[in-house]
């Protein structure tokens, strides 16, 4: 089910948030989830602050089932910034982006001066790999960092924007439910910021399937992806200029009237395209795979035998294919893609009553 983030973890008591002379450490603990888009964002104007060539509109996945979790702690003792992810050192000093979510909240903040931070962070699902782990991680850090130095928002949007420059579609992650990131058009960046369309209380009905097709870290990072994409796809630039806009009001409003089929329909549209801008990128880049494919033909074979689209996908620049799909037809569809795609003896999915799903599944041919 897609739900609202629950509110923050309580701020640590007040004498260990302020810096006073004898506070010499402070420790919080936020959790983020991520987010799927059904318009992408893909492709930057600006690399340096993250600023898409087009908007983007996403749903925010309940964090009970993907999320990071992230540690922040601030000491005295510590002699510089430091970073684990997934039980890992990553090295700060070669992380730019890293390095620029701690200068832009540093920057807002005279809490903390001249000492140094270490972040643990996990994420509960696979990294790298077509996921969104780069927006549940960067709207954790943000988040954190931004509590920890107690930043106040001088805008509406500003610690969103603070999470965009970590990674562009982490914005979308401060928010739950169906969340829009303007593109903007100011050159700093500050109506460049994620809004929400709906909670997702307006949609409750709306669920999602994951299937993890591979959980292999990707071979080329949606970073660099893109930005060579901007550089030899026509294609991409017909997408932003001419597509999207429209594209972005109509999914808007399929959201806002719960109309699954166009919300589905233009859903499916846009990821085929983004992965078309893939294939139009010089040298091409292939995100799916044979797996991904069967996936897409099994959708619209699905659709096709129940006389209407009640299941819609998704890909992100990874495998992994993102199923959407309305509660009433959740057991039905869980069925058929499990008579279609038997999850490994194991997984997740093995645990569900599968006999009497393809029971159901041949029952409804
Ligand atoms: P994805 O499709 O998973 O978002 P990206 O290529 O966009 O893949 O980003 C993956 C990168 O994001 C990782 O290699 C790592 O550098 C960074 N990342 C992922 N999770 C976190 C996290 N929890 N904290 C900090 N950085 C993270
Ligand atoms: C296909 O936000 O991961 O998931 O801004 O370079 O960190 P950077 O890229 P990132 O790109 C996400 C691309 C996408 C589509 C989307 O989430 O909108
Ligand atoms: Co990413």
């Amino acid at each position: 089910p897609l739900r609202s983030p629950p509110p923050p973890l309580p701020p640590p008591p007040p004498s260990s948030r302020r810096h006073t002379p004898r506070a010499l450490m402070a420790q919080l603990t936020v959790a983020s989830p991520t987010n799927i888009a059904v318009i992408k964002y893909w492709g930057k104007r600006d690399t340096a602050l993250n600023l898409p060539i087009n908007s983007s509109v996403s749903l925010t996945i309940n964090q009970a089932d993907l999320r990071t979790v992230t540690t922040v702690t601030v000491s005295k003792d510590f002699e510089k910034d430091r970073l684990w992810l997934n039980g890992e050192e990553e090295d700060v000093s070669a992380s730019k982006r890293v390095q620029k979510v701690f200068a832009m909240v540093r920057g807002r903040s005279r809490q903390w001066e001249g000492m140094k931070v270490h972040v643990v962070s996990v994420n509960n699902f696979p990294t790298a790999a077509g996921l969104a782990s780069s927006a549940a991680g960067y709207a954790a850090l943000a988040f954190a960092l931004g509590k920890l130095y107690a930043v106040e928002e001088s805008y509406p949007g500003e610690l969103s924007t603070i999470a965009r420059v970590g990674s562009g579609s982490a914005c979308r992650s401060l928010a739950g439910g169906f969340v829009a990131w303007d593109m903007g058009s100011r050159e700093d960046g500050a109506d460049s910021c994620a809004r929400q369309v709906a909670p997702a209380e307006h949609w409750p009905e709306l669920q999602v399937l994951i299937l993890v097709v591979s959980d292999k870290k990707k071979a080329v990072s949606s970073t660099a992806g893109m930005q060579t994409a901007v550089e030899t796809s026509p294609l991409l630039a017909h997408r932003a200029a001419h597509v999207v806009p429209a594209r972005m009001l109509a999914m808007e409003a399929a959201y806002l009237k719960k109309d699954f089929a166009a919300f589905a329909q233009l859903a499916m549209q846009d990821s085929n395209q983004f992965h078309a801008t893939c294939l139009d990128t010089f040298p091409p880049i292939f995100y799916l795979n044979d797996v991904s494919r069967a996936v897409i033909q099994f959708v619209h074979a699905f659709n096709s035998a129940c006389g209407e689209t009640r299941m819609g996908y998704t890909f992100d620049a990874g495998p992994n294919a993102v199923l959407l799909v309305q509660q009433q037809h959740a057991v039905q569809a869980l069925a058929a893609v499990l008579t279609h795609f038997p999850a490994e003896p194991g997984s997740e999915a093995s645990y569900v009553n599968r006999p009497a799903m393809q029971q159901e599944a041949m029952a409804l041919g």
